[in-house]
Parts: structure tokens; C-alpha cells; sequence
């Protein structure tokens, strides 16, 4: 059992937990996720690593509540304990110095953007952070961007915080006045990274895009994480997390995110009743 020791809320239905799982912080790295059972008739649900510590053994996660599980891990309390979580998973994002690195983060892919923004910080980039976030209720993490990242450009799709637009419209400004950027990350919602992905083909970046289809077991057993990758299938589970993003199939993959959506809402309704 592993044992939730905090937690906060950061925004609206956006929740963070501290919770202790000293093996998992033993082999961490930058881009891994954790697959988590609540108890014995929960759902396996990937999430990933926000950051992990060694010397009291707990991992930081970072949720949106967005079906059953997630509402119900979101309503346990520092005491509660989760029945199983197996990890670290997944192939740890690829870090090297490439000069200037530019992270894209949309919404709650921002935990994600931050641990692999740091460790790009560490390797000894120049790290430009984009993030984006629905309005100024959403935002989250800025803090801590702040402190991994050498230029911090946020934005907001309403305008209520910083500025107005989307993340693509920050790197296509970013760019077009000169902007360097020898290599793009990206993660959050699939449209954004798909259009990400095409302005960077355009200017020949290097880009990975941190794909989060829809994982079951984790273990590559189960097949659901199907995703095609220069024609090729791959499972994100054991192949990936992160991609070349000019090589997904991203139109398919917007598709395949939808398949399970029917079963999503019976089982938040059940939640619920
Ligand atoms: P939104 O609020 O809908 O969008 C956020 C921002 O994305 C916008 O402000 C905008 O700048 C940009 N954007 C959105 N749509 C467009 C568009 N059409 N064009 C251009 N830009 C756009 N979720 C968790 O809760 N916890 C996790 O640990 C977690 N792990 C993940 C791991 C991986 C590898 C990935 C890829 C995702 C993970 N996710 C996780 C979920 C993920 O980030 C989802 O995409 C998420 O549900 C979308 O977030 P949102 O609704 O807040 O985005
Ligand atoms: Fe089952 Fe990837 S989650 S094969």
C-alpha cells in the first residue's frame, strides 16, 4: 500500500499529491510514469512522474479530474493509501545538450513539461518554456518553470493572464523574430502536439512529442496503447512515451482517443450515483 502523505489543490479540478514509493524513486528519470490501481476493483491509470525524492522515498504527481478514477484518487486524503502503483515506466525522455531547447506544455501536460525542462536545465541547455493554459484559473506550476527555465513565455487562450493564444501562436511569434531553437519537446493535449509538430517540420526542428494514448496495463501486454509511428506500430507504453513528432500518425491517434469515451461515462456515472 503506498500512502498519500499530501496534497493540494492547485486549480480547479487540478489536484497534487505526495505519496510514498521509495522503489519507484530509486531508477526516476525525466518523462517516466507510474501506472496506479486504487484498490482491488480500480482501473489501471497511468500518470507521470512530476518529481521524485530519494532521501524520503515519495513521488509528486500532478491530476486533472477528468473521469472516475481521477475524481476518486482526488478525493482521498493525506493518510488514505493507494493499492498498487508500479514504476518507473516508460522510456525516460532523451536528454542531451542541444543548445537551445524549446518546451511546449499545454494544460496538465505542464508536469510533464516541467520535469523534462529541468533536466534539459541540467544538461546544460538554454531552455525556453512555453506554456498554455485555458485562462488565469488554470495556471499552473509557474513557480516553478521559473526556476528551470532560462526565458518563461506564458500564455493563456482568453487572455485573462500574460497574454492571449495558444502555445502554437507564442512559438510561431518566438521563431519569427528570430528565436533559436536547435530541438522541440512538447506535451499536452494531442491537437496541440500535432500542431506543434507541423510548425516545427516547417522549420526543420528536431522535435519529440510525449504522447499519452490510451494506456491500460503499462506492460506492453494489453495492446491498447497502439500508436503509429513512421509507419510503423508502436506501443507507448514500452516504446515510447516520447516519439519523433514529425513520424506520428497524430490524425489517428486523435481517433483512437475517443474509442473508449462511451465506457468512460458509464463508469463516472456509476461513480457518481
Ligand atoms: P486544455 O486546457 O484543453 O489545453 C491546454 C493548452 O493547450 C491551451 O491553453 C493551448 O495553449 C493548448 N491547446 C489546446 N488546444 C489547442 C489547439 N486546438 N491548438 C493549439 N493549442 C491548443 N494528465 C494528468 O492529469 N496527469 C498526468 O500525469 C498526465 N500525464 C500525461 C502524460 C503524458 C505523456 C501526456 C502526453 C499527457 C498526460 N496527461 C496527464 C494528460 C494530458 O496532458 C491531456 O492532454 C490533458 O487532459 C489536456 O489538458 P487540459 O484539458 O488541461 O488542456
Ligand atoms: Fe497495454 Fe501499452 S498499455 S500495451
Amino acid at each position: 500500500m503506498f500512502e498519500i502523505v499530501d496534497k493540494k489543490v492547485l486549480a480547479p479540478n487540478i489536484k497534487w499529491i505526495r505519496v510514498k514509493a521509495p522503489l519507484v524513486t530509486k531508477n526516476a528519470k525525466a518523462g517516466q510514469f507510474i501506472v496506479l490501481r486504487l484498490h482491488e476493483k480500480g482501473e489501471r491509470i497511468p500518470l507521470t512522474l512530476f518529481k521524485w525524492h530519494k532521501e524520503d522515498g515519495t513521488i509528486e504527481l500532478v491530476f486533472q479530474e477528468v473521469g472516475k478514477t481521477t475524481y476518486e484518487l482526488g478525493s482521498y486524503e493525506p493518510g488514505d493509501k493507494i493499492m498498487d502503483i508500479v514504476g518507473p515506466l516508460g522510456k525516460p525522455t532523451h536528454i542531451e545538450n542541444y543548445g537551445t531547447a524549446v518546451v511546449v506544455s499545454g494544460g496538465v501536460g505542464a508536469p510533464i513539461g516541467y520535469a523534462v525542462t529541468r533536466a534539459l536545465k541540467e544538461a546544460g541547455n538554454h531552455v525556453v518554456s512555453i506554456i498554455g493554459f485555458r485562462n488565469k484559473q488554470y495556471v499552473i506550476l509557474e513557480d516553478e518553470f521559473k526556476k528551470v527555465s532560462d526565458e518563461l513565455l506564458i500564455t493563456t487562450d482568453d487572455g485573462s493572464y500574460v497574454r492571449k493564444g495558444f502555445t502554437t501562436d507564442v512559438l510561431k511569434e518566438y521563431l519569427a523574430n528570430g528565436g533559436k531553437a536547435d530541438y522541440v519537446f512538447t506535451v499536452g493535449p494531442v491537437i496541440m502536439m500535432k500542431l506543434i509538430a507541423d510548425i516545427t517540420k516547417e522549420h526543420g526542428i528536431k522535435t519529440d512529442a510525449s504522447l499519452n494514448p490510451i494506456m491500460v496495463d503499462g506492460t506492453g501486454m494489453c495492446g491498447a496503447c497502439r500508436v503509429t509511428v513512421g509507419g510503423e506500430i508502436k506501443f507507448a507504453c514500452v516504446d515510447g512515451p516520447d516519439f519523433d513528432a514529425h513520424q506520428v500518425n497524430f490524425d489517428e491517434l486523435l481517433t483512437r482517443l475517443t474509442e473508449y469515451r462511451e465506457e468512460e461515462r458509464i463508469a463516472m456515472d456509476r461513480y457518481v450515483k
